[in-house]
């Protein structure tokens, strides 16, 4: 939980403002509104005051005598400062350390991370002034979330839209994150890949990616760097993480490779895996490049083999920390992951049921064991695939903690906590 002190300004977006309140809440943050004069005359300051259960700051250059002591108070008192939407009035201002009313007296006090969500019309935001701000602001350390694509409120189409509140709120807790995968480079793969038979039909099984997504969301919360290798899926990737679209295993075979190899522009090597992905485990020996007529489909397909992506992989990730799933009847839930955790040569793997409803493939929810090759067992309890997500980083946040097992595979006594 963290203190947030959220600027916000008079641009049509400021409605929005009250939904990123509402997401500050529900994560559990406790947010302090300050208000310019504009933004008042978009949105009443009692929204903000009832949505966040705390006073607003409202005041504007008449009352100088109270926002002056105020602003260092709650300069103090925030953890992150965040100006959304922010209007280009308002970083012009920021960029200059005008201090004009309390939100720009406060920017100029405040200590600690400054982020701001510009929203403005694209011609605005396009504008040399404009750039020129942001690299002065960026330049000084402020960090930016990005508007986005879209129609304006004016109907013009153009980059200049607010970005969504969640990746509002995940920039925040990302910048904020003081745990062990704060900094850390992380690698997740995720769905299913999708072997072609012909240029329309493919091979393929039941993920929907979804554990995958959120596992790196709540890395990318947590404070990591993170790259989504992704199959085919529908999901909008998470704000903050950058992916790399794939289709077939040899694909995501060779994405992951040249990520091990050098995780992305400016970064070091990659410190955690995660191999959440359903592989296609065969394919169709000779796809076809065109769409072949339904009467010329054949009553059997020769297949091959993929490769297994993991254990090609280990040579690449002596280095990298690496958690596998392990999709398993619940018959032989532990027996099975156990055997993929040595063959593969896993620091952990997740033993997930397939055989139960409503967990695990096309679900919402998940649970599963999470079993590292330290001995250490631990029950990740049933929930949403974000709460599942958030009980693996904790466990695995602990193991980074506790140092790497000297060789994968070699066991200290099993503990009996958490299992
Ligand atoms: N995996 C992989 N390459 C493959 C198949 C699987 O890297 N060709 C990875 C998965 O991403 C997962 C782990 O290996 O992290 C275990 O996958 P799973 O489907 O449970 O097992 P398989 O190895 O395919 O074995 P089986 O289907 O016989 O259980």
């Amino acid at each position: 939980m963290s203190n947030v002190v959220l600027g916000v300004t008079g641009s049509i977006a400021a409605y929005r403002a009250a939904d990123l309140v509402r997401e500050f809440r529900r994560r559990g943050h406790r947010v302090r509104v300050v208000m310019t004069r504009a933004a008042q005359a978009f949105v009443s300051p009692l929204t903000f005051e009832t949505l966040s259960g705390e006073r607003v700051t409202t005041h504007a250059l008449e009352q100088p005598e109270e926002w002056s002591v105020e602003h260092v108070g709650l300069a103090r008192w925030g953890e992150a400062l965040v100006v959304a939407p922010a209007t280009a009035n308002v970083l012009a201002k920021m960029a200059c350390g005008i201090a004009d009313d309390s939100l720009t007296t406060l920017c100029l006090a405040f200590e600690g991370p400054v982020m701001v969500a510009p929203a403005m019309n694209p011609s605005m935001w396009r504008h040399p002034a404009v750039r020129e701000n942001c690299k002065t602001l960026e330049a000084r350390g402020v960090r930016f979330v990005a508007p986005a694509p879209g129609v304006m409120a004016c109907g013009e189409e153009g980059v200049g839209r607010l970005a969504e509140v969640e990746g509002i709120a995940n920039a925040v807790e990302h910048h904020l994150a003081r745990g062990r995968l704060a900094g850390k480079n992380v690698l997740v793969t995720a769905g299913a890949t999708a072997e072609p038979l012909d240029r329309v039909r493919v091979f393929s099984n039941r993920s929907s990616g979804k554990m995958g997504y959120a596992l790196a969301e709540g890395a990318y919360r947590r404070g990591a760097n993170v790259a989504l290798i992704s199959g085919p899926t529908p999901l909008v990737p998470p704000a903050g993480v950058e992916v790399v679209r794939v289709t077939s295993g040899e694909e995501m075979f060779a994405a992951l490779k040249k990520l091990l190899r050098k995780p992305a522009a400016g970064r070091d090597k990659a410190d955690v895996l995660v191999m959440a992905a359903a592989v296609s485990d065969v394919r169709p020996k000779t796809p076809r490049r065109t769409k072949a007529k339904k009467r010329d489909l054949p009553q059997t397909v020769a297949m091959a083999p993929v490769r297994d992506i993991l254990e090609d992989t280990a040579p690449l990730r002596k280095r990298v920390w690496t958690l596998g799933f392990a999709a398993e009847e619940s018959s032989r839930l532990e027996q099975g992951a156990l055997g993929k955790l040595r063959k593969k040569h896993l620091d952990a793997v997740l033993a997930n049921p397939v055989s139960k409803n409503g967990v695990g493939f096309e679900s919402d929810e998940n649970e599963g064991i999470l079993l590292l090759a330290s001995g250490r067992r631990v029950r990740i309890e049933r929930g949403s695939k974000a709460e599942v997500a958030g009980r693996i980083w904790d466990a695995v946040e602990e193991a980074l903690g506790r140092g790497r097992s000297a060789a994968r595979g070699k066991r200290e006594k099993p503990s009996s906590k958490n299992s």
